[in-house]
């Protein structure tokens, strides 16, 4: 494992992930390097997660062997010219931005060995998932430490390039979906009488409950559903009701959107 990381961003996916390695005692706060365009930003990464901070690129690429770049996607290439004369050969460069290819990803970079990674937020509770690309070699001997990054806060996930879409909207806005079929779900208990802070944990721990009953099980979700639903019952008429208003059909709708917008993103890099 390289001995030092650095986030070029210290914004939420950052200080998610970042979370995550120390959580796990993957990189030791010491080790760990951020960069943010701001003074505030810069103090609260140092106070909150202890960690190197600064408002210089440079210092980040002068002190990590790995480098997450962590920007805005808009950013990157101004900040890959910013930072292309302080970065060595050996440096491995990922770039966790939305919509930019590994191909400018590589011109833009030639000298260095370059992933494309998709996280999401649970990476903070060490729950994430992480989608990885990269046009380098299988026998790279780099790939065993990017993986390891993201395995640290959860799962990782090798993908072609061309499923970069489907993974940003399967799990890369995913949480934001379930927060708000959390909220929903705790906004009917407390129509029915239940305390709302009793309802946000009933609500997420029950979809916490039924993804691992999936990820543990290997069955199909529809096994898994089948076996909650008894004839006549309340589960069952609970289903009826949002099969009724489209629910599975809503979701397909919203991630097409998602992966859609992800395409036009990339397009417009
Ligand atoms: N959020 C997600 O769920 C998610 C999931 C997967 C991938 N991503 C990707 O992760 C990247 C970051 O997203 P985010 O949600 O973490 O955004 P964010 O919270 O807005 O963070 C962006 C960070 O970049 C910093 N920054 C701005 N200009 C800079 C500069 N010139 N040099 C160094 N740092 C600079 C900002 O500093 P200040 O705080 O001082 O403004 C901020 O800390 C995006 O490319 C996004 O596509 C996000």
């Amino acid at each position: 494992m390289a001995n030092t990381i650095g986030f070029i961003g210290g914004g939420n996916m950052a200080s998610a992930i970042i979370n995550g390695l120390i959580k796990k005692e993957v990189y030791s706060e010491n080790n760990i390097f951020v960069s943010a365009a701001s003074q505030n930003t810069v103090d609260r990464l140092h106070k909150t997660l202890n960690v190197n901070s600064s408002q210089s690129n440079a210092y980040v690429v002068e002190n990590s062997e790995m480098i997450v770049l962590s920007v805005k996607p808009y950013m990157v290439f101004k900040i890959l010219d910013e930072i292309r004369p302080f970065l060595r050969p050996d440096q491995v460069v990922i770039s966790i931005a939305s919509g930019i290819t590994l191909k400018k990803l590589t011109a833009a970079l030639p000298q260095q060995k370059v992933y494309r990674a998709m996280p999401n937020t649970p990476a903070s509770v060490n729950m994430g998932m992480t989608s990885i690309s990269t046009l380098l070699d299988q026998n790279e001997p780099s790939l065993v430490q990017v993986e390891a990054i993201f395995n640290a806060v959860g799962k990782t996930a090798w993908i072609d390039e061309s499923l970069m879409h489907a993974a940003i909207a399967v799990h890369g806005s995913s949480p934001a979906y379930a927060f708000v079929m959390i909220e929903a779900m705790a906004d009917a208990a407390v129509l029915e009488g239940m305390p709302r802070d009793k309802a946000y944990t009933m609500a997420a721990q029950s979809l916490l409950g039924a993804a691992q009953m999936v990820l543990d099980s290997g069955l199909h979700p529809g096994v898994l559903k089948d076996q909650v639903t008894s004839p006549g019952g309340n589960t069952i008429k609970a289903i009826a009701v949002l099969e009724q208003d489209g629910f599975r059909s809503s979701i397909i709708r919203a991630m097409h959107a998602a992966a859609e917008k992800s395409r036009q993103m990339e397009e417009g890099n």
